[in-house]
C-alpha cells in the first residue's frame, strides 16, 4: 500500500499532530506499506481562485505551476491519504484547506446524485475505490468534542470525493503529548494509532477494540488539566 501523509501543522516536527503522523507510519510500514510524508508549510501553494481553467480550459491541469502539481499526481498514486491537521479555530488549518481547495482538477464539472447529495464526479474513472483517507488532529482543550466540526467537515469531504474515511485519530489536550509528564495519559493511546496504521495496511480497516482506546476521552481529570495548562502559559507570560 502506498501511504501519502500530510502534517499541515506550521510547527512542523515540533507539534503534536508529527507525533500522531509518525506513530501511524511506523505501524503502516511495519505492515508493509511505503510512506511519503509532506510538511505542506514547505511548499508553495497557490489558493484556488476559482477561474475553472482546470475544468474548462485545460481539462485536470490547474494554471497553476506550483508544487501542488506534484502532491496531485502523488495523490492519485496512493491508496491511502493521510490528512494531520491541529484544530485551529475549531477545523483545519488554513494550510490543508488550501491544498485540499487545489485538488479541483481531480473533479468533472458535471453534476451528479450521490447517496442523498448531489456531487461533481471524479475525473479519472480508472481510480474508482482505489483511495481512502485517514484524518489524525490534536488540539489543545481537553475535550473530544473541539474535534466536532474537523470530523463533521472531512465527512462531507469524504461524500464529495466519493473517497472513504477509514479512521479519525483525535488527541486533544496535546500538551499531554508534548511533555514528558503527559506520557502517562498517552501511551496507551500512542499505543492504539500505531495498531491502527498496522490493521489498515494488513486489514483495510481498524478494529473495535483499537477503535474503542482512540474513541475515548482522555483520563485526566479536567480540573488538574485546566490547572496544569493555565501553570504552563503563566510560566511563558513576558510582562515587560
Ligand atoms: C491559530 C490557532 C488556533 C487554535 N484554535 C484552537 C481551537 O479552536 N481549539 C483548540 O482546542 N485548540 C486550538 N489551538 C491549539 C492547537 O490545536 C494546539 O496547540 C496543537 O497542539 C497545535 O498542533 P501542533 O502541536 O501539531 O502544532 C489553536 C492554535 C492556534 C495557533
Amino acid at each position: 500500500m502506498k501511504i501519502l501523509a500530510f502534517n499541515s501543522s506550521p510547527r512542523m516536527e515540533k507539534g503534536a499532530t508529527d507525533i500522531l503522523l509518525n506513530r501511524f507510519l511506523e505501524g503502516a510500514k511495519y505492515a508493509g506499506a511505503e510512506a511519503e510524508k509532506i510538511f505542506l508549510k514547505n511548499k508553495k501553494i497557490n489558493n484556488c481562485i476559482g477561474c475553472f481553467s482546470c475544468w474548462l480550459d485545460t481539462p485536470g491541469v490547474c494554471i497553476f505551476k506550483d508544487d501542488m502539481t506534484e502532491i496531485l499526481e502523488k495523490m492519485r498514486e496512493a491508496e491511502l491519504w493521510v490528512f494531520g491537521t491541529p484544530i485551529y479555530h475549531d477545523t483545519m488549518t488554513s494550510y490543508l484547506k488550501t491544498a485540499i481547495e487545489r485538488t479541483l482538477p481531480f473533479k468533472h464539472p458535471l453534476f451528479k446524485k450521490y447517496k442523498d447529495r448531489t456531487i461533481h464526479p471524479w475525473r479519472y474513472p480508472e481510480d474508482k475505490g482505489k483511495h481512502k483517507m485517514v484524518i489524525i488532529s490534536v488540539c489543545a482543550f481537553p475535550e473530544k468534542s473541539h474535534f466536532d466540526a474537523l470530523s463533521y467537515t472531512f465527512k462531507k469531504i469524504s461524500i464529495n470525493m466519493e473517497v472513504p474515511i477509514v479512521c479519525e485519530i483525535f488527541f486533544p489536550a496535546s500538551m499531554l503529548l508534548l511533555s514528558k509528564k503527559g506520557a502517562r495519559y498517552t501511551d496507551k493511546f500512542l499505543k492504539a494509532v500505531y495498531s491502527a496504521g498496522e490493521e489498515i495496511v494488513k486489514k483495510g480497516k481498524i478494529s473495535a477494540k483499537t477503535k474503542e482506546i482512540l474513541n475515548k476521552e482522555i483520563e485526566i481529570p479536567k480540573r488538574h488539566f485546566l490547572l496544569m495548562a493555565n501553570r504552563w502559559w503563566k510560566k511563558r507570560i513576558k510582562l515587560g
